[in-house]
């Protein structure tokens, strides 16, 4: 099981309509999970595709003409007890209202987003669809373990003209994912693409973003690399973030360094965390910028960071033609120290010291 769409049956959809939100429940079609998991390809392909159909939302819209809309990513993990928890669900909450005020849209509030997070997932589990917490997982540090993966996103009211979203739909599934990256290189290249523009939409978490990022990327694939690191528009040279993702060095020098934010760099959730981790461990931690040269000559180590990605390592980053290995080309000790903390915390095994994780009875 990688990043892939199987919807489980409890969606949230709400509408703001009149000045107010709206919200309900939706228990799209499903069988029995041990009927599910029975069924062969064409069946189970035919009850997904199902799922994943809203008869009653217009198709002409802003967000299928133009692409205005925006997302979250966030997952929710097994514990050991059999319970789940979230992963700093109001973090997500403030981006998304933000994320909304950006591209004009009323804001989702943010206790409303919480409690659709938080109930989707309690309704599916409920239902018995969610993957529990397996022992062997522990052996790999978490590597391998699956998770239940949240993703609220905006869909516009009917429209055809080039027009904002006055009443936009809210909606949250549900769907499993394990590991996101899953070549098994992990070499990065920087492409000559920008993501992002000074005074563009590149620090709102808006759909419209990623459709440069796929073509980076799939560009990436092709010529056998894992992912691909965009430079800034302007100079061309310092370093923004990768596909879907943020990205850290780990310096010669002893400090561990990310792009700073800006309006062309994505506020990740799961950034912030490692950076309050990593200062907490007593490295210097330093959001700034870090140009091309600096990341190819100063480099020890270097991962990229998401709710998707974790904390993955890029073991080689190439620039026009100009490869820089990292750490002979193996996982460095600070990124495993960072990864095993990180999903520690997430699956239960490290104490949950920062009150971050929300526990879903
Ligand atoms: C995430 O890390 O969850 C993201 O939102 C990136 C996504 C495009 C896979």
């Amino acid at each position: 099981m990688a990043f892939a769409l199987n919807t489980y049956p409890v969606t949230y959809r709400s509408k703001f309509s009149d000045g107010k939100w709206s919200g309900e429940y939706l228990e799209k079609p499903h069988k029995t999970p041990e009927e599910e998991a029975a069924m062969n390809d064409n069946e189970r392909k035919a009850l997904e595709s199902s799922r994943n159909c809203y008869d009653d939302m217009p198709l002409v819209n802003y967000t299928s003409q133009y692409g205005l809309a925006c997302f979250e990513g966030l997952k929710a993990f097994p514990q050991k007890n059999d319970s789940l928890a979230i992963f700093r669900p109001d973090r997500n909450a403030v981006r998304f209202a933000r994320s909304m005020e950006g591209l004009q849209m009323p804001p989702f509030p943010q206790e409303l987003f919480v409690n659709a997070c938080i109930e989707t997932v309690k309704r599916n589990a409920a239902l018995g669809f969610l993957t529990r917490y397996k022992n062997e997982w522990e052996k790999d540090s978490f590597m391998t373990a699956d998770s239940i993966y949240i993703r609220p996103f905006t869909i516009s009211e009917g429209g055809i003209g080039v027009n904002l979203s006055s009443e936009p739909y809210v909606m949250v599934i549900n769907t499993p994912v394990s590991s996101y990256f899953s070549s098994c290189s992990s070499d990065a290249v920087v492409t000559d693409r920008i993501r992002a523009t000074p005074n563009g939409t590149g620090w709102i978490k808006a759909c419209s973003n990623y459709v440069i990022s796929a073509l980076a990327k799939s560009e990436a694939l092709s010529a056998g690399y894992m992912e691909c690191v965009f430079l800034d528009a302007t100079h061309r040279s310092y370093i923004e973030e990768g596909s879907s993702c943020n990205i850290f060095f780990y310096l010669k020098s002893g400090e561990l360094a990310t792009p700073e934010l800006s309006d062309t760099i994505l506020p990740g959730i799961t950034r912030e965390s490692i950076i309050c981790l990593a200062r907490d461990k007593g490295l210097k931690v330093s959001e700034r910028k870090i140009s091309i040269d600096e990341a190819l000559e100063e480099t020890r180590e270097c991962f990229v960071s998401g709710t998707a990605a974790g904390a993955t390592p890029i073991c080689s980053l190439t620039y026009h033609g100009k490869k820089a290995q990292f750490n002979g080309g193996k996982t460095g000790e600070l990124t495993s120290d960072i990864r095993d903390t990180i999903k520690g915390i997430q699956y239960g095994k490290l104490p949950d010291t920062k009150g971050w994780m929300v526990t879903i009875a």
